[in-house]
């Protein structure tokens, strides 16, 4: 299973590696989700996949009800109880191994198990969120778009401001980045037809919407999908389930 190549990278790590390290940013994507999750009326959440804790002090700061956070790495889960200490219950694990047992009425998870599970682990959340009869909804924010994460060479955004001379680095950058356009083209005209894609160790997988449409319809669950607001390669995913009235 692909959880085993993550746990190894993540083992040792102490931080979320997010795009901005700072509380600034962590408040203002914390808000960004719980408004979706008071859209739902789907507290208590479990946190799943809860890392170092940098959303989910933010989470709590700004009256998030929180049940429990979920991570495999224990290296991460110390730096989240640092941060966060008795506010909720953690513990350390396989989350796919706490689901039948949880209580909460949302599951949540930002750039986790959407990154780090492959598409037979994600049919297994699935499965489990369905038989749970609990949970009603399971918020996957920050899910990457591996074409849209592509695009990112095209877009410049890989482009290094601080080199103002055009010297031999300067052209050589330019090289790598047509090279990288190049590329990215490639990619998409020859794997646009994959719905998944894993892009490396550190990154995990890429899916399109069109995954999580046909996951959704296999198990009749209705599914919204929403673009982040702070990361241009990243959707949001929120599957619920159908209510009957
Ligand atoms: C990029 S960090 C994100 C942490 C946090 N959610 C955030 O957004 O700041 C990904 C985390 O997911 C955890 N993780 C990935 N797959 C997992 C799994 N199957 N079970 C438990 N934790 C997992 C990793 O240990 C890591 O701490």
């Amino acid at each position: 299973m692909g959880s085993k190549e993550f746990l190894g990278y993540w083992k040792q790590k102490e931080s979320s590696g997010q795009r901005y390290n700072d509380l600034e940013f962590y408040s203002r994507k914390a808000r960004e989700h719980i408004n979706y999750i008071k859209d739902l009326n789907c507290e208590p959440v479990a946190d799943l996949g809860c890392g170092a804790g940098e959303l989910l002090s933010s989470y709590l700061n700004q009256d998030l009800k929180i049940d429990i956070g979920l991570d495999f790495s224990q290296s991460m889960l110390s730096q989240a109880k640092k941060r966060i200490g008795n506010q909720c219950n953690l513990k350390v694990g396989n989350v796919l191994d706490f689901l039948p047992e949880l209580n909460s009425k949302g599951w949540i998870s930002t750039q986790s198990l959407s990154q780090y599970l492959d598409p037979s682990e994600l049919n297994i959340l699935v499965t489990r969120f369905k038989e749970n009869r609990h949970v009603e909804s399971l918020l996957l924010f920050d899910t990457i778009n591996y074409l849209n994460y592509y695009n990112l060479s095209i877009s410049g955004s890989r482009y290094d401001s601080k080199i103002k001379q055009q010297n031999v680095k300067q052209v050589i950058r330019e090289l790598k980045t047509i090279l990288g356009v190049m590329l990215s083209l490639f990619k998409h005209i020859f794997e646009s037809g994959k719905s998944h894609r894993k892009i490396s160790t550190s990154m995990g997988y890429g899916y399109l919407p069109v995954f999580f449409k046909k996951l959704a319809d296999e198990n009749d669950l209705d599914c919204k999908m929403f673009s982040s607001k702070y990361y241009e390669y990243r959707y949001h995913v929120i599957l619920s389930k159908k209510r009957n009235d």
